[in-house]
C-alpha cells in the first residue's frame, strides 16, 4: 500500500502475526480432550478386534496431521493384515451392530457408500463437553499417508505452517465456505491450499517440496506404491530438520495476508490446478477443463470449477465439489479477508475479530 508509510505497516504485520499465534494457541485440543480420544480408539479397536482379530485402528484427518482444532471430529482407518477378510460392506454392517450392542455411540452403518464407513458420536457429557463424533473406514491407506505427508510438512516449520493452516480452518468454519456438500471446500483443501502455496508461489519457497526431493537410497516400486499410484515422499523430518533451513523469513502475518491476496486475484481460476507435487499445472494437461461440449460432459463442467489436484491420486480433483455458486463464494472470501487486511484496522485483533465474523 503505498499510502500507508511503511513503518506502521511493518508494526501491523508484526502484531497481526503475534496475534495469529495467540488467537491459534486457545484453540489447540487440550491434552485431556487427546487422551479420552485415544482411549476411544484403543476401546474401538478392541471390538474390532472379536470380529477380525488382525486388525488395527489407525488415526487420519486431523487428529493425527497436526493441524487438529479443539472438539475436532475423529478418522478412523481400520486395517486388516490378512489375505482372508470380510468385505468391507459386511464389516460394516457386523462392527454397526456389535458397537450398538456393546457401547454407548449412537451408530450409523453405513455399508453401500462409495466408500462403507460407520458414523459414531457420543452425547455429551461432563468430561466431554462437546461429545465426540467419529467415521469408522477400511483399508483407507491413501488417507493414511496423505495425513502422514501433511504431518511432515507441518513438522518441517510447525510455528509458521500450523498457524497458517488452524486459523485458515477457523476462518473458513466462520465464513460457512468449508462444506463439500454444499458446494464450498474440504478441510483437506483448504490444507493443501495452503502448502500449494508455501511450497510453489512463495519465493523463496517456505517449505521444500517432499515429493520431488531425491530419495537417499535406492528405493524399488514396490516400496512407493499403493495400487498404481506413487506415494513416496521425503519423510526423514529429523535429517531435513537440521539440513533444510528456508531462506523466507517472512512472518506468519505477511505469508497470510499473502495467501489471501493470491487467492483473491493472482490464482488462475479458469485454467490452472494447484498441484504440491507439480506447482501451478493446466486444467488441459489432466483433461479437467470445464469448457468442454457441455452435454456430453455436463458433470465435469461442474466438478472442474476449481481444481486442486490430491498429492497421490494426481487422477483425483479435490475441489470436485466446489460448485460455480460456491466458488464465487469462495473468491468472494478472499477478497473481503484481504480487503480487511490491507485497510488494516487500529489493531491486529480487530483485523482478525473482523475476518473471523
Ligand atoms: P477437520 O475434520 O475439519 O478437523 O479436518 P481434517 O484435517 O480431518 O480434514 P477432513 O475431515 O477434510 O479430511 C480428513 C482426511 O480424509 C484427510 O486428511 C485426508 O486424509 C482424507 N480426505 C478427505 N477428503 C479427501 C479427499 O477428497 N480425497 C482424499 N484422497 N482424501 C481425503
Ligand atoms: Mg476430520
Amino acid at each position: 500500500e503505498p499510502s500507508v508509510p511503511r513503518a506502521s505497516r511493518q508494526r501491523f504485520v508484526q502484531e497481526f502475526s503475534q496475534c495469529l499465534f495467540d488467537f491459534v494457541i486457545q484453540l489447540l485440543p487440550t491434552t485431556e480432550e487427546l487422551a479420552v480420544k485415544e482411549d476411544v480408539r484403543k476401546l474401538l479397536e478392541r471390538l474390532i478386534r472379536t470380529i477380525e482379530p488382525d486388525s488395527r485402528l489407525l488415526s487420519f484427518g486431523s487428529t493425527a496431521n497436526g493441524f487438529s482444532l479443539r472438539n475436532s471430529d475423529m478418522d478412523l482407518c481400520c486395517l486388516i493384515d490378512s489375505d482372508e477378510r470380510l468385505a468391507a460392506s459386511d464389516l460394516v454392517t457386523m462392527l454397526g451392530d456389535l458397537l450398538e450392542r456393546e457401547t454407548k455411540f449412537h451408530v450409523k452403518p453405513l455399508p453401500h457408500a462409495r466408500i462403507p464407513i460407520v458414523k459414531l458420536s457420543l452425547d455429551p457429557s461432563p468430561g466431554l463437553p462437546l461429545g465426540i463424533a467419529c467415521d469408522i473406514g477400511f483399508e483407507n491407506r491413501l488417507a493414511l499417508e496423505n495425513t502422514r505427508l501433511l504431518y511432515c510438512y507441518a513438522m518441517i516449520d510447525p510455528t509458521r505452517v500450523r498457524t497458517m493452516v488452524l486459523f485458515l480452518k477457523v476462518w473458513c468454519k466462520r465464513r460457512k465456505i468449508n462444506s463439500p456438500y454444499k458446494g464450498t471446500l474440504s478441510s483437506y483443501g483448504y490444507v493443501l491450499l495452503v502448502i500449494y502455496f508455501l511450497v510453489h508461489v512463495k519465493n523463496p519457497p517456505v517449505l521444500p517440496n517432499l515429493q520431488q526431493m531425491p530419495p537417499l537410497r535406492p528405493i524399488s516400486p514396490e516400496d512407493t506404491h499403493i495400487g498404481s499410484y506413487n506415494t513416496w515422499f521425503f519423510d526423514d523430518i529429523d535429517l531435513l530438520r537440521t539440513r533444510w533451513a528456508s531462506a523466507n523469513t517472512e512472518s506468519v502475518g505477511q505469508l497470510l495476508i499473502d495467501f489471501f491476496k493470491y487467492f483473491a486475484r493472482d490464482f488462475l481460476y479458469n485454467t490452472g490446478v494447484a498441484s504440491i507435487r507439480a506447482g501451478l499445472i493446466k486444467k488441459e494437461s489432466k483433461g479437467w477443463q470445464n469448457d468442454l461440449d457441455p452435454v456430453r460432459y455436463k458433470d465435469s463442467r461442474e466438478r472442474n470449477r476449481f481444481c486442486i489436484e490430491d498429492p497421490f491420486e494426481a487422477d483425483f480433483n479435490v475441489a470436485r465439489c466446489v460448485t460455480k455458486d460456491g466458488l464465487y463464494l469462495l473468491r468472494g472470501e478472499f477478497m473481503r479477508a484481504s480487503r480487511i487486511l490491507s485497510t488494516r484496522p487500529e489493531r491486529a485483533i480487530v483485523a482478525i475479530a473482523q475476518l473471523c465474523e
